[in-house]
């Protein structure tokens, strides 16, 4: 049941890739918390699944699900056009948790993994952003945040993934850049560094490289969807009211 008195009481949550795992985890813990939630992913039926267990969770706000492809400028102006169409106003928390991998080793990558990634993890990243925070300013919304989910494999590396790697350390380099320029608007623009986490990203990953990684986690395991959810929570709500710039890992204590 959601929480009348929540955190994010009243607020309007943007959540791409809210589709699946950690992007859906984040849809839960926002609407919990009392925020109105858009769910936004190019797998539209996915998105409609999430929109209905928010339903399901309760509370007094209608939720919504929209399909978009973050790497179309075209798609993602659309999106925030029916978001304000519906609303009357802008989304004043946006996550970006819409990503993808094509792994491979570097002298097996071709040209078309190296852009997808580049197109959805960075650019889409860059698209939704910078089309949010310009709905912000000309709706007048009196405090925003924008939370990026990044990946601790940008600061690692990691075999098997130099185009991923370089998109993730991308949208850090971004998220501090940003977080500068939309201080003065109230905006705040922070990131996430998930470890590995238990979703459909993951299940592709052979058994012996996801041991071999389970090995290096002090923890010993990987993380759950709903662990980096309460983070962005934090981010998205006013309990982080004076972090902006910042990119937190959550990564059982896999680092650099
Ligand atoms: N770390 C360490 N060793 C790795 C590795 C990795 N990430 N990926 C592959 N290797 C090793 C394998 O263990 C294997 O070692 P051995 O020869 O000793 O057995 C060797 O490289 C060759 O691997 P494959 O036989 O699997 O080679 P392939 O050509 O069939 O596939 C690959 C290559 C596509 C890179 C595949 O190995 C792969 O998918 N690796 C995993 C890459 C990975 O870690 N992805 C993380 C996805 S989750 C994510 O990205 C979310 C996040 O932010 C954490
Ligand atoms: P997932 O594969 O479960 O979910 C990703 C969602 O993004 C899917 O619903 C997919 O349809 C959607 N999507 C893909 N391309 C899109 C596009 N062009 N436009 C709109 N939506 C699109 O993956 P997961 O694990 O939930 O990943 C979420 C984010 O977290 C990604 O950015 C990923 O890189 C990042 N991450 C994941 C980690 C993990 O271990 N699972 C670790 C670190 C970061």
């Amino acid at each position: 049941m959601a929480s009348p008195i929540g955190l994010l009481s009243g607020r309007l949550a943007l959540v791409t890739g809210g589709g699946s795992g950690i992007g859906r985890a984040v849809c839960h813990v926002l609407a919990r918390e009392g925020a109105r939630v858009v769910v936004a992913d190019l797998n539209s039926i996915a998105a409609e699944e999430t929109k209905k267990h928010l339903d399901d969770i309760g509370g007094r706000y209608e939720h919504l699900a929209l399909p978009v492809d973050v790497s179309v400028g075209r798609s993602v102006q659309s999106l925030i056009v029916d978001i304000r169409g519906k609303f009357n106003a802008a989304p004043s928390i946006v996550v970006n948790s819409a990503g993808i991998t094509r792994d491979n080793f570097l002298l097996k990558m071709d040209e078309n993994s190296w852009n997808a990634v580049m197109n959805v993890n960075l650019k889409g990243t860059f698209l939704v952003t910078q089309a949010a925070a310009a709905a912000m300013l000309d709706d007048k919304v009196p405090k925003s945040s924008i939370i990026n989910i990044a990946s601790i494999i940008g600061k690692t590396g990691n075999v098997g993934q130099c185009n991923y790697a370089a998109s993730k350390a991308g949208v850090e380099a971004f998220t501090r850049s940003v977080s500068k320029e939309l201080a003065k608007y109230n905006i705040r623009c922070n990131a996430v560094l998930p470890g590995f986490i238990e979703t459909p990203m993951v299940q592709s990953v052979p058994d012996k490289v996801k041991e071999k990684f389970k090995a290096l986690i002090p923890f010993g395991r990987m993380g759950l969807p709903e662990e980096v959810a309460e983070v962005v929570l934090f981010l998205a709500s006013d309990r982080s009211s004076y972090v902006t710039g910042n990119c937190i890992e959550v990564s059982g204590g896999l680092a650099t």
